[in-house]
């Protein structure tokens, strides 16, 4: 793949440190979900980010939303600690949160209204961002007439919109088939490749992590942590049938199977052996 690292393009880099969460609940006692973590992400990368259920992959993008406070450490994007959320960093998650008492142009358009840009332009950039996802034709349908598929790609020219400098996305691909997914994936990677926005991708999919990313980060089992740290080199596209791609997917796998296997036998079930 060429480097096409523009200085003029919005992209940020995201430092956590010694971020950790722990819930207190009414009922039960304290969850820990993160253990302090360390990690710092450069501007325009591309983080698949792996682990089992419950580990805290989620509170982990929470806190880089700012929907949730870490209850020590702090996490920054640039050179600003993460406080609330903000429309700089755009969120896309499983279940596409769309308005639909507006139209797909609106819902593409609502971040550029907040950011006072004019309805013109408005439109002239949310006809762009659906022309990016292939639904240019549908700006004027209402939500609800369109499929799953087509909702989500809705959420990613919403978010892409707004020109964040950073993309938090939660298995945004998880409740798709699979080849809507497969044909979202190739787009995502298309408007990265132009954008480079600095992307953290949660997916439980090993195969779309090597796919898409250029660093995997594998979680353990609960209190999450960073098991593995990897940076992924293949070019663009890349092949799931190549021996280095499975590598790579092997890799990644063996060092899943550890942490699931702790994950069930803690939840009290018969254990899992990985194979
Ligand atoms: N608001 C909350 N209150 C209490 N506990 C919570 C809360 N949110 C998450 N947890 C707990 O924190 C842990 C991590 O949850 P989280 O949603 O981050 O996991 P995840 O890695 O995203 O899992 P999955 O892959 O199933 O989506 C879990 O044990 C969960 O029950
Ligand atoms: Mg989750």
């Amino acid at each position: 793949m060429t480097d096409t690292t523009d200085t003029t393009l919005n992209t940020k880099g995201i430092t956590i440190k010694r971020t950790a969460v722990t819930f207190n609940t009414d009922t039960d006692s304290p969850v820990e979900a993160l253990r302090p973590i360390d990690l710092d992400i450069a501007p325009g990368d591309f983080i698949a980010l792996v682990g089992p259920s419950g580990c805290g992959k989620s509170t982990l993008l929470n806190v880089l939303a700012g929907f949730i406070k870490p209850t020590s450490g702090s996490a920054l994007v640039g050179d600003e600690p993460i406080t609330k959320p903000d429309i700089d960093h755009g969120v896309v998650f499983q279940d596409y949160a769309l308005f639909p008492w507006l139209n797909v142009i609106d819902n593409v358009a609502f971040g550029l209204e907040r950011q006072g840009i004019g309805k013109q332009e408005r439109y002239a950039r949310a006809l762009d961002n659906l022309d990016m996802v292939g639904l240019k034709d549908s700006a004027y349908k209402k939500v609800t007439e369109l499929s799953g598929g087509m909702k989500q790609r809705v959420a990613i020219a919403r978010v892409f919109a707004t020109d964040p400098s950073i993309i938090l996305m939660d298995e945004p691909f998880g409740a798709l088939d699979a080849l809507t997914r497969r044909f979202l994936q190739h787009q995502l990677l298309e408007i990265w490749q132009k954008n480079r926005k600095t992307v953290v991708f949660v997916t439980h999919s090993v195969q779309e992590a090597v796919y898409l990313a250029n660093r995997v980060i594998v979680m353990t089992a609960r209190p999450g942590r960073i098991k593995l740290d990897h940076r992924i080199e293949l070019d663009y596209p890349r092949d799931f049938a190549s021996s280095e791609f499975r590598t790579l997917e092997k890799l990644v796998y063996d060092q899943l199977d550890e942490e699931l296997a702790k994950t069930f036998s803690l939840e009290g079930g018969q254990g899992y052996s990985g194979d």
